[in-house]
């Protein structure tokens, strides 16, 4: 860990904000990472932490089989400060008591804090914090005394200075708490000793170090869709690994325009990593005939590419390992989809299906980061802003809209237009302020009059949204002069559209992607 320092380890009880708070760390310039509680206590101690932060969870400490650490943790000597049920945790396991509480504290809340720690250093004597809880802490373990309270919770924050033992009731580590991050920069800088020493760079370097060790001489495959996430995960293995890994790009015949050439040249000719290029667009075209229903079109397209890509697997010979560009959200949401009774929306295709089907351990060197982290990191490795910066484009691509039935003419038609759309929102300056912007063909057709002439045509429909996470989102607000850019453009120069609508749809009630 030379030129990092030791990690400061978030042990994950399943909260809804746990991912956060590693981010937070690192924002503080200090290396986290995530395990998950019940991992092997050996994994922890060898990553020799300078500090452990117990996350919060949905658990009660009184519940039968409710997560809890391996006790040996408190013997390391380590600094450790639990977050909401982590502190609950604490005080439960350390000798304390920990009661429902009277009233479920949920929203903000105004903390007093009275602290010689440092851990409340340069942190407001009143200041407001978000609190989510039912428990709380009743009685204190020994050794442990309240360093902040709010108006329900005596014991919002609480401490046993000599064994650097921390504990708070609230979340230091989402927006509402505003002066979290300082909060949890004392922690990791005051009470953990940690220095400045976390960028990406480093991250680099010891992600390198660690596919390296875990890869050998070994042989890495990695399904590469020019996607930010699964571009970067492949830049990073080639840092790591060089020729022993080998991407394989299926076209599918439903990609963007030019994307086939822009990822060729950026991994083969800019970047020389051994790159399979599977042309399969007639085989996925031909098996999409006449195919209108949208989960039909998931399957036919899912179960295809998971067939080509093991096909050329199988011609490329022996591999080790699969890459996958998996992000930790990523993580949690189909741990918690598994986890729960919650209603398939869409059948989202990704390569999560390849790994058991084709016996090859997993590597995802990217488990740990954020969206945002990524493109930072993908910055790092030298990838073009095209890549690192583009709108997320789904696995069954434009399939999914290109609505009705799919032809070869219909999806050139809705590539074309697809390609106007986003150079006018880049020409506008707007392609950043976006999250994501397509084009779908609707199967309509309308009466228009072009040069005196009548005309019936298609119909494609624009659509752009802002999102923080693509759970929901809001129909972007363009300046009307780029609609009607659009319009003309796409009507004047796209073959068979001569109508043009912008939806304004938010999700929920609608999608993103129209099925
Ligand atoms: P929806 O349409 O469900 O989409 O609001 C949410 C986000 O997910 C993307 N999406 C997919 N991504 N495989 C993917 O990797 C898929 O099958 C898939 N379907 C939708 C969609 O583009 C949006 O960003």
């Amino acid at each position: 860990m030379q030129g990092v320092g030791r990690p400061i380890v978030v042990l994950d009880f399943g909260a809804q904000y746990s991912k956060l708070i590693a981010r937070r760390v690192r924002e503080a310039k200090v290396y986290s990472l995530i395990l998950p509680y019940n991992a092997p206590f050996d994994e922890l101690v060898a990553l020799q932490p300078a500090g452990i932060i117990f996350s919060g969870g949905p658990a009660s400490v009184h519940v039968a089989g409710a997560p809890k650490p391996d006790p040996r943790v408190y013997d390391l000597g380590v600094p450790i400060l639990g977050i909401c049920y982590g502190a609950q945790l604490l005080a439960d396991m350390l000798g304390g008591k920990v009661l429902p509480g009277i009233k479920r504290e949920y929203g903000i809340a105004h903390l007093e804090h009275r602290d010689t720690t440092g851990f409340f250093d340069q942190v407001n004597e009143r200041t407001q914090v978000w609190m989510s809880h039912g428990d709380r802490v009743e009685v204190l373990p020994l050794g442990f005394m309240a360093i902040g309270e709010t108006e329900n919770s005596p014991y919002a924050a609480i401490a046993d200075p000599e064994n650097r033992r921390y504990g708070v009731q609230f979340h230091p580590e989402v927006v509402h708490t505003p002066q979290g991050p300082q909060i949890l920069s004392n922690f990791v800088h005051k009470i953990c000793g940690c220095d400045s020493t976390w960028d990406m760079g480093n991250f680099v370097d010891l992600a390198v170090r660690d596919i390296r060790r875990k890869v050998g001489d070994k042989k890495v495959l990695c399904a590469l869709s020019g996607g930010v996430d699964s571009s970067v995960a492949a830049a990073l293995i080639h840092k790591a690994v060089g020729d022993q890994l080998t991407c394989v790009f299926v076209n599918n015949g439903l990609l963007r325009k030019g994307e086939p050439d822009l990822v060729q040249h950026v991994f083969r000719d800019n970047f020389h990593i051994n790159l399979d290029y599977a042309d399969a667009a007639d085989c996925f075209i031909d098996a999409l005939a006449e195919v209108g229903d949208p989960e039909q079109k998931r399957k036919i397209i899912g179960n295809l590419f998971v067939e080509v890509f093991e096909k050329e697997a199988t011609r490329l010979g022996h591999m080790d390992f699969l890459a996958q560009g998996t992000l930790y959200p990523d993580v949690i949401e189909s741990v918690s989809a598994t986890g729960g009774p919650s209603a398939t929306i869409k059948s989202h295709h990704n390569v999560g299906g390849l790994p058991d089907k084709m016996n090859l351990e997993l590597l995802e060197p990217l488990r740990e980061l954020f969206k945002d982290e990524v493109r930072a990191l993908g910055r790092q490795l030298g990838l073009p802003e095209e890549i690192v910066g583009r709108h997320p484009f789904p696995g069954p691509g434009l399939g999914v809209r290109c609505i009705g039935a799919i032809t070869r003419e219909r999806l050139d038609t809705l590539r074309e237009a697809d390609a106007i759309f986003i150079e006018e929102i880049r020409i506008a300056g707007l392609y950043d302020a976006i999250w994501q912007a397509l084009v779908c063909l609707l199967p309509v057709k309308s009466v228009g009059v072009q040069g005196d002439e009548r005309t019936y045509e298609e119909v494609c429909s624009l659509r752009a949204v802002t999102s923080e996470d693509a759970m929901t989102a809001d129909w972007f607000r363009f300046p009307s002069e780029v609609l009607q850019r659009c319009a003309n453009r796409i009507c004047n120069e796209v073959k068979h559209i001569n109508r043009v609508l912008y939806d304004i749809t938010s999700k929920p009630p609608g999608t993103i992607e129209w099925e």
